[in-house]
């Protein structure tokens, strides 16, 4: 069966990690492979929405011409990229792990050895999702997730309600088949109702469609 329930809606999705440069050949980063994003970018598209992906350097293999698909590298370039577009989304789900922090400046030319010790001054990164959520407009769905490693439920609810999400999906790194890199997840879903749901550990393209079902849940969408 092909469903269009979210046809004529627009879709942001933030994926990927950002690389934060030190030199002109390092940078600070992590492990996200863009998997999750990619999955709930294909489930939206699916279902007929036009989807705008804002990508942090991913390896792999999509089409892109599918979707409306801008790469970015920094946090600083993400942020840039997506609050040009926010303002004329229905739905925009944070799916990005973005660095919190950024070298203070990135050095010119690569960044010599030495025998003593080497210390790099971070600065802190724009929290996308939170000041996009600061101009959340009337009736647009926010959607966050949270990757934790300790106090999972509590550390989530209390981003729930900081970063202004309708609803957050929690990832927690204490899970096998969850997370990072893994075709698989396991969420845990709180919507700012208060209203939560558990999922098993399944394909990322059946999260995502999990994860869709609920926006249906959001008051603002009914
Ligand atoms: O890409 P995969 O390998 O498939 O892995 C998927 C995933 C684990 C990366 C994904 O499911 C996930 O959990 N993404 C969010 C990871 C994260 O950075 O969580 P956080 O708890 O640090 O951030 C909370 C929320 O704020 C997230 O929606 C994040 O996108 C957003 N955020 C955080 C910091 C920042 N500077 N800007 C943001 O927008």
């Amino acid at each position: 069966v092909v469903k269009s329930d979210f046809k004529g809606k627009k879709v942001l999705i933030t994926m990927g990690p950002t690389q934060e440069a030190l030199d002109p050949v390092r940078y600070i980063s992590n492990h996200s492979s863009g998997k999750m994003g990619v999955a709930l970018a294909n489930a939206f598209l699916s279902r007929g929405a036009e989807v705008f992906v804002v990508s942090g350097p991913i390896s792999l293999k999509v089409n892109k011409s599918n979707f409306h698909w801008q790469d970015v590298k920094s946090a600083k370039e993400m942020f840039e990229v997506a609050s040009k577009i926010h303002n004329q989304m229905d739905i925009c789900v944070f799916a990005a792990a973005v660095a919190d922090y950024a070298p203070a400046e990135i050095a010119p030319e690569k960044i010599k050895k030495s025998d003593t010790k080497l210390s790099i001054s971070l600065v802190k990164n724009v929290d996308i999702a939170a000041k996009l959520g600061s101009n959340k407009k009337q009736n647009q769905v926010h959607i966050g997730f949270a990757l934790e490693t300790e106090n999972e439920a509590e550390n989530a609810q209390s981003k729930l309600a900081k970063k202004n999400f309708d609803m957050i999906v929690l990832n927690s790194m204490k899970e096998s088949g969850a997370g990072f890199q893994v075709d698989t997840n396991k969420v845990h879903i709180f919507h700012a109702s208060g209203f939560a749901v558990q999922s098993e550990v399944e394909s990322k393209n059946k999260i995502a469609a999990l994860i869709i079902d609920q926006i249906k849940n959001i008051p603002v969408w009914v």
